[in-house]
């Protein structure tokens, strides 16, 4: 009777929060969404129903038949567990589940999961914030609720660094309009693609050339001076285009 909205965090199975763990362990059933990682399935109750909700970039539309399902869910079942990928408040559609779950009287709590916001840099050596670098972080989605894009102009700020998430399709836009804004050609890209999985890879270059970056989503595009902090991870594929 209660539903769990549920980060996975961004990729591997040992970034879930203990809590995350414990509710997959005890759902009756699991509603998953594409970007949750295979290992974070093994961590399901071997009994619960899986129902794939997967959607693909870009499809909004099914997002009602999501919260519909939610509550018919919950009508039949103790345990609905929500999981979806990096935290669920996060570009992730739950404070759209929660209020239509609240709407429909169902009982609902809401689990943190790890951002690729910040876990993504992270996972290619990139700290969001460095002293003397990086006064602060902003984080945006390259497009809008209805496919509408991100206007990229008035976020061009050198003391601060860009973490911008579904951005792979918009990169040449996303160059041309930071620098539009007053950001310097040069000024250090990198994109983190599948952070935190066996695929990981990091991309590295100057923003005047990110348009020709050959990368493909999910992934993560940070720009500021951070994103030339060199890679702590060795197991991991990078290419540096500067
Ligand atoms: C709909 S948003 C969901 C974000 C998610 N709720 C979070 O907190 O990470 C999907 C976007 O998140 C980013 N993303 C999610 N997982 C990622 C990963 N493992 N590596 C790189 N980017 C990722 C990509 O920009 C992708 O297009």
């Amino acid at each position: 009777m209660t539903v769990y909205l549920v980060g996975a965090g961004p990729g591997d199975a040992d970034l879930l929060t203990v809590r995350a763990a414990r509710l997959l362990g005890e759902a009756d059933v699991v509603v998953r969404d594409r970007l949750v990682d295979e290992s974070v399935m093994d961590f399901v109750n071997p009994e619960a129903q899986i129902v794939d909700v997967g959607k693909a970039p870009g499809d909004s539309s099914s997002q009602e038949s999501i919260n519909e399902l939610l509550v018919s869910l919950a009508h039949r079942y103790e345990t609905v567990v929500r999981l979806k990928g990096g935290d669920p408040f996060v570009f992730g559609r739950g404070g759209e589940e929660l209020l239509a779950l609240h709407e429909a009287g169902v009982a609902c709590d809401v689990v943190p999961g790890l951002s690729s916001a910040l876990a993504g840099p992270l996972a290619a050596g990139i700290p969001v914030t460095h002293r003397g670098v990086s006064r602060g972080v902003t984080i945006v989605s390259a497009r809008g609720a209805h496919g509408d894009a991100t206007d990229f102009r008035s976020l061009a700020n050198p003391e601060l660094s860009l973490v911008i998430l579904m951005g792979v399709e918009y990169r040449r836009t996303i160059a041309l309009q930071l620098i539009e804004g007053g950001l310097s050609a040069g000024t250090p890209v990198a994109v983190v693609e599948q952070a935190w999985t066996g695929q990981q890879r990091t991309t590295r270059g100057a923003l005047e050339d990110l348009a020709n970056f050959d990368v493909r989503p999910p992934a993560i595009i940070v720009v500021g001076g951070v994103a030339s902090f060199a890679l702590r991870s060795l197991h991991l594929f990078d290419v540096a285009l500067l």
